[in-house]
């Protein structure tokens, strides 16, 4: 089958690790069940994996992809939970400290075929299209637990989302405007800042910027390069919530703005098979749906992620097969 491949790490030049073309099939364990799928779609985890991150050498050849919507094998339209955690585990699956991504441990979405345990599928609402639910596993299970469950933020409240280009960022701008948020956005381009307008951002600044007031909770992504700025956004009480940092990984703390107003700083990641489920719901009754910046077949998988690595995406990446 086709699949897209990390085949070796490089941290400077993630194209050159990557390899599409002809891999063997999957066969599916006990408990795990194999999707044809339809739909795949890009994560930022996809261009850390070919620099070397979350990854050792042992485990190459890897196939890319933490995100799926496909077929199971008894014809139903699924979407695949991302997360592989212990069968035997009780609670929130994401406290799960044997738990991976696909791609990390197993070998992930970004082929004709993934297998996955049977409990990681989620049906797909069949509102949304193949690409539209291929993009709900990752980036936007991350921002409806950031959101929803990590922020405090009540209807009403005042969110600034760092980086509004990225596929994370533009689903928190479009869940927090329909879940009643006042959502302010920053991005490093013009044309990004503008296009956040139109999916829900009710003000856009440049990165840094003053801002008219102090937000009630800041959503970072981006890290080392906005971190100054989300902790001097927030109004006494606040609290930030990160889920990754793109780029980099050791701002200054801002340590007295932190214990002097009494700030919260709160990690996030990804959330659970029942979010999922519910992130889905949400969807389907809000009528809001995944900003796509480009769909393409898996057989140019390469220009996707170049697209990624330099930046220059507004929404999400979808590679479709012809499964
Ligand atoms: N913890 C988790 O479970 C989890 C889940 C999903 C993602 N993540 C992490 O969250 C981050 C975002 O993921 P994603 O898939 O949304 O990535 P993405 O689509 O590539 O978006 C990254 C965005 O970061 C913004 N950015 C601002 N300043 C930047 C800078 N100096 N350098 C690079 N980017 C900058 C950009 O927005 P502008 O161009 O608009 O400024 C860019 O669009 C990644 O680090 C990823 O690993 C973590």
């Amino acid at each position: 089958m086709l699949a897209a491949s990390a085949v070796r790490f490089a941290p400077d030049d993630p194209l050159s690790a990557l390899e599409v073309g002809e891999r063997p099939e999957p066969i599916a364990k006990d408990g795990w069940v194999t999707v044809d799928v339809k739909a795949a779609s890009l994560n930022h985890h996809d261009v850390w994996s070919l620099r070397g991150v979350g990854l050792k050498e042992s485990q190459l050849p890897m196939i890319l992809g933490c995100d799926a919507a496909g077929i199971d094998p008894d014809g139903n339209e699924v979407i695949v939970h991302a997360l592989i955690g212990d069968p035997d585990y009780r609670g929130d699956e994401t406290m799960d400290p044997g738990r991976s991504l696909l791609s990390e441990r197993h070998q992930g979405t970004f082929a004709e075929q993934v297998v996955v345990p049977r409990r990681n599928l989620v049906p797909k609402p069949p509102e949304l299209s193949w690409a539209e639910a291929a993009c709900l596993p990752t980036a936007w299970l991350t921002a409806y637990r950031m959101l929803f469950h990590r922020s405090g933020l009540q209807p009403g409240g005042t969110v600034l989302v760092q980086g509004a280009g990225g596929g994370v960022a533009t689903a928190l701008i479009a869940l927090g405007h329909a879940a009643g948020f006042r959502v302010w956005a920053t991005s490093r381009d013009d044309a990004k800042r503008e296009r956040a307008l139109t999916i829900g951002a009710d003000a856009v600044f440049e990165p840094g910027a003053r801002l008219p007031d102090r937000v009630d909770a800041v959503m970072e992504t981006v890290g080392q390069a906005t971190w100054a700025h989300s902790v001097k956004s927030l109004r006494p009480g606040g609290t930030i919530v990160i889920s990754g940092a793109t780029s980099g990984n050791a701002p200054p703390a801002e340590l007295t703005r932190v214990f002097y107003l009494q700030l919260s700083v709160v990690g996030s990641t990804m959330g659970t098979r029942d979010d999922l489920e519910r992130l889905a719901r949400f969807l389907q009754v809000t009528g809001v749906r995944p900003m796509i910046d480009s769909e393409m077949p898996l057989s140019e998988a390469r220009a996707g992620i170049a697209k990624m690595a330099a930046g220059e995406l507004f929404g999400k990446i979808v590679f479709t097969t012809g499964s």
